[in-house]
This record gives structure tokens, C-alpha cells and sequence, in this order.
């Protein structure tokens, strides 16, 4: 059985690589970005779009891991196109060559989706019950007004965790991409009886993370190495889900292994807020600057956004404690 991993140069995609290689398979990897790794994959170096890649690559394989995307807010125009060509594009040309053979012999699509694509997700008001907010809007946010209320009585309202049958809202153009990616792989799943199972990270951290990402996980780490006091956004309540990139792994070989297809949040369940966040990693390097609350914030992210992961461990998933994940990181 052989393994196609896209996008398997990077952060997650080269971890599952080398995790794969590891127990004996047979993997290739396409990237557009030339292997710095290390690892006994073969490496076709260019775009998930190429058809002459594709069409030697894929008659000998049976799972594809589609990791590639590029990250970008989407909020500069100027890498609209770039955007949407490297994460939507580049799927329709990969699916279209799959589609002109029939399939090949492809038996599984693991898609690496975000929870970008929940925009606000979930919440709950006391008098008016559970509701799904659109994303705060920039005047909004340029009030200070961080906090979701209820639209019916504007009383403040708590966030509950997001299970997959949250309805997708997503915000920014990358969000969009994401959700387009995970459309046109079902789609095409069903069409040619491809199991499709769409992983919908939250926010991945752990050694090894790509320095070029925008994410506030490495935002704190750049911080902390040149020993400047963490910024936070907002007022710092900002609440998410960080999943420690082994327990991504985790859950790709999961749902490799078993007979299983469809939308899986992938998180650590647990919830923290970002100024919490910034003390933890401040006390794992032994600084005890306080994190500086900026009041900046960012359009299209959401106040809250932490994972029900009910449906993951019912197959099995154990994700790793934040504190001991972020041990093993901060310490790396
Ligand atoms: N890191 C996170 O917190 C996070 C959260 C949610 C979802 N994801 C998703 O997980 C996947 C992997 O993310 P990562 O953090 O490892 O990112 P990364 O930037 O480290 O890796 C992505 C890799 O894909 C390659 N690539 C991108 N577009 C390509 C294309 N069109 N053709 C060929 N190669 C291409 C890049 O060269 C890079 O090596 C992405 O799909 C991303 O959207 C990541
Ligand atoms: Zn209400």
C-alpha cells in the first residue's frame, strides 16, 4: 500500500512522513518547497496541481494525505489569487486527474481542513438558548466590544465547545479555501467511491512548527527566544484549542486504519485563554515578564474557538495534556 502525502514538507505533513516511513510504508511526498528533511520518502518537487507529477505518482497509490495549503488571513487582496490557486486550484487540478482515470486505485482522501471554517461556532444564552453568531464585524471590533451577546436580549453569552455538526460559516479567504477544499473532495469521493475523511485541525503547535507561520503560538515563541514580554490580542481572553502536532499524527493514522469516512474535529479538548496561555509558556522558560494586553485584534478570528472531540475518541484518539505538550515544545 502506498502513501501519497501533499504538502509533506512541511510543519505537520513532514512529522507525518517521517512517522510513516517509520512503520515501514511506502510514501511519496509532492511539495513545492525542496525537502530540507530528512526522511526515505520519495520527494517530487512542485505543485499538487501538476498533472505529469500526478500522473506517474498516483497509479501506485491508494491514501492520499492532502496537507498542502498555504496560510494566509486573506484580508491583503494581493495574495487573493495565490491563495486560491495554491489551496483551490491545485485540489480541482489533483481531483480532475483522478477524476480522468477513473480514480486510479485511490481508496482514501484525508484532507487536512481547519476550524477556520466554524467562523464564531457556538453559544449558548440563558434565557434565548443556543445560537451560532456570524464573526464580529470591524466596527465591532473596533469599539473594544470583544465579548458575543445574544441578538435577542444583548445579554452576554457563553461559549460551548464545537462539534462537527456546528454549521460552517467560514470568514476569512483562507477559510473559504478550506471549506471549497473540503467540498470538492467529498464531492468527488462520492462520485467515484473514494472514502473521503475531512480532519478539521484547530490550532496546531509543537517542535518543529514552520517560522514563517502568522499563528500566536509562534508569535510567543519568536517572543520569548529574543526574551520580549508575549502580546496578546483583545484584552487577552481570546479563548482557543491547541493540539499538539503528535496528536495530529495521531489522528491521521486513526482514521487511515479504520473504515471510517466524513468530518472529524481534531483539538486537545481542552480550552485556554491567551493570556493564560502566554503565562504558561513565560513560566516554562522561566521569565516572569508580564504578557502586554495590545487591545489590536484581528478581522475575521474568532472570540472563542475549542473543540468537541467526542466523535475522534470515540475512535480511539488520545490527545496529549496542553501542559505537557507545551513542555515538550517551549523546552524544544
Ligand atoms: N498549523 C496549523 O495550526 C493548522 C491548523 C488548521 C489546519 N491546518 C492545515 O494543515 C495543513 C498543513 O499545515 P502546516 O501547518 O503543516 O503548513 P506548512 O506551511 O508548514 O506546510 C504546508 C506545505 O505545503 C506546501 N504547499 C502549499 N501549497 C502547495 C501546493 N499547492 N502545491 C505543492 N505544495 C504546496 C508548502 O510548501 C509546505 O511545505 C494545511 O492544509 C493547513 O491548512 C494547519
Ligand atoms: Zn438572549
Amino acid at each position: 500500500m502506498a502513501i501519497l502525502v501533499t504538502g509533506g514538507n512541511g510543519f505537520i505533513g513532514s512529522r507525518l512522513v517521517g512517522r510513516l516511513v517509520s512503520e515501514g510504508r511506502d510514501v511519496t511526498v509532492i511539495d513545492k518547497r525542496k525537502a530540507k528533511r530528512l526522511s526515505d520518502a520519495n520527494f517530487f518537487l512542485g505543485r499538487v496541481g501538476n498533472k505529469k507529477i500526478l500522473e506517474k505518482v498516483l497509479p501506485n497509490i491508494d491514501t492520499i494525505y492532502h496537507e498542502a495549503a498555504i496560510f494566509d488571513s486573506g484580508v491583503r487582496t494581493d495574495n487573493l489569487k495565490s491563495t486560491l490557486d495554491h489551496n483551490i486550484m491545485d485540489t480541482t487540478r489533483m481531483l480532475q486527474t483522478i477524476i480522468n482515470n477513473k480514480g486510479f486505485g485511490i481508496k482514501k482522501i484525508i484532507l487536512a481542513s481547519s476550524m477556520v471554517v466554524y467562523g464564531e461556532g457556538k453559544y449558548k444564552c440563558k434565557k434565548h438558548g443556543i445560537f451560532y453568531p456570524i464573526l464580529r464585524t470591524r466596527e465591532e471590533l473596533e469599539r473594544g466590544s470583544w465579548e458575543i451577546r445574544c441578538p435577542k436580549c444583548y445579554n452576554l453569552v457563553v461559549p460551548l465547545p464545537i462539534d462537527e455538526n456546528v454549521p460552517v460559516r467560514p470568514g476569512s479567504i483562507y477559510a473559504i479555501s478550506k471549506k471549497a477544499q473540503e467540498d470538492l473532495c467529498l464531492r468527488v469521493g462520492e462520485m467515484l467511491d473514494i472514502k473521503v475523511v475531512i480532519l478539521r485541525y484547530f490550532n496546531v503547535y509543537g517542535p518543529g512548527i514552520n517560522s514563517n507561520h502568522s499563528g500566536v503560538y509562534n508569535s510567543f515563541i519568536k517572543r520569548l527566544s529574543e526574551n520580549k514580554p508575549l502580546v496578546v490580542y483583545e484584552d487577552g481572553l481570546i479563548s482557543r484549542d491547541f493540539v499538539y502536532v503528535d496528536d495530529i499524527i495521531q489522528a491521521n493514522l486513526l482514521v487511515m486504519n479504520r473504515n471510517v469516512s466524513g468530518i472529524f474535529n481534531v483539538g486537545s479538548g481542552e480550552r485556554i485563554s491567551l493570556i493564560d496561555l502566554a503565562r504558561e509558556m513565560n513560566a516554562l522558560k522561566g521569565m516572569n515578564l508580564e504578557p502586554f494586553i495590545s487591545g489590536k485584534f484581528a478581522i475575521y478570528s474568532p472570540r472563542h474557538c475549542f473543540a468537541d472531540i467526542s466523535k475522534l475518541k470515540n475512535l480511539g484518539y488520545r490527545p496529549t495534556r496542553l501542559k505537557i505538550g507545551l513542555r515538550n515544545s517551549v523546552m524544544a
